[in-house]
């Protein structure tokens, strides 16, 4: 694990301005990663204030620990943990929370944990690796129907049902251990795209990954629990990278009684902020605050 973070957080400015944090407030970051929006929320508190970290990724935890020492309490959990984790910190209710999901440039770049087509590591895939099995065994044990499934819904994919019967064809000489074999099989079975497209891989890759990690199952329980977490008039902000998650979040936010959608249409980073950080062109921003 090196030292420092290689994590550009995304929309800081827009995130500290929409969820109003402020001298004295209790933020709560429930994706750390590499810290960069809780450095932010520790300035603007100031020393009345209180910032709470939470990650499911113990390296990520074990980073933070290391560069914000005890100004910042950190938590190495699932965000869905969070009315547990303001109860043992007797916290009845917070200002603020963000949620900026996915994965963090830190672990796209550990070549151990598979994140990347390129890694040449193993097929890991967990933001938490003692949580849970790796990516690699669902190549290994997954029925091919349920592949070609899991692939289509969270990776989007059109050629899922090729790539499916491709992993199950090569399981039954050799299992697939590492991204880079994956990637390799993936690239044999869709067609490159002319222009800017993304790498063949990176569908599928995603779609492993929410699978591991249970994304999309988390991110709805959070959105049902996390607002009973916040004081009235307290904010909730909710960065996503794809439309499954983008789409869920909308409507959550807008059939739940407790909230006021503060973001009617979603925030977005700039030219400026895309051409300084590529990774934050998918990023959307949508608040809401609780109404009572
Ligand atoms: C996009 S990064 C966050 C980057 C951070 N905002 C920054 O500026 O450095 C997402 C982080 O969320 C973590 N994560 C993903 N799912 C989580 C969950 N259910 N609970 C807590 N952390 C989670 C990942 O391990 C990753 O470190």
């Amino acid at each position: 694990m090196s030292g420092d973070s290689v994590h550009i957080p995304i929309l800081s400015e827009e995130i500290l301005e929409l969820l109003g944090v402020s001298a004295g407030k209790t933020i709560v970051d429930g994706t750390f990663g590499g810290g960069g929006h809780s450095a932010r929320f520790l300035e603007a508190v100031g020393e009345a204030g209180k910032v709470i970290g939470i990650d499911r990724d113990p390296e990520a935890v074990a980073r933070g620990e290391q560069k914000f020492g005890s100004r910042l309490t950190l938590v190495c959990e699932s965000y869905i943990e969070l009315p547990l984790i303001l109860q043992q910190l007797e916290i009845p209710s917070v200002d603020g929370i963000l949620l900026d999901l996915g994965l963090s440039s830190d672990q796209l770049a550990d070549h151990n944990r598979g994140f990347s087509y390129l890694a040449t590591g193993p097929l890991d895939l967990r933001f938490n690796p003692e949580e849970g099995r790796p990516a690699s065994w669902y190549l290994q044990h997954m029925d091919e129907r349920k592949l070609a499934d899991l692939i289509y819904q969270f990776g989007e994919e059109r050629f899922s049902r090729v790539i499916a019967r491709k992993i199950c064809e090569r399981r039954r000489t050799a299992p697939i251990k590492t991204a880079e074999e994956l990637s390799e099989l993936v690239q044999r079975c869709v067609p490159r795209s002319r222009g800017h497209a993304i790498h063949p891989a990176t569908r599928t890759f995603q779609a492993l990954r929410i699978a591991v990690n249970d994304e999309m199952g988390t991110l709805q329980k959070a959105l049902e629990h996390l607002p009973d977490c916040l004081k009235p008039g307290g904010r909730i902000a909710i960065m996503s990278f794809h439309s499954l998650e983008d789409r869920l979040v909308k409507h959550a936010f807008r059939n739940d009684p407790r909230l006021d959608v503060i973001t009617k249409k979603p925030i977005q980073p700039g030219e400026e902020e895309v051409h300084r950080n590529s990774r934050s062109r998918s990023a959307k921003l949508r608040v809401a605050e609780r109404t009572h």
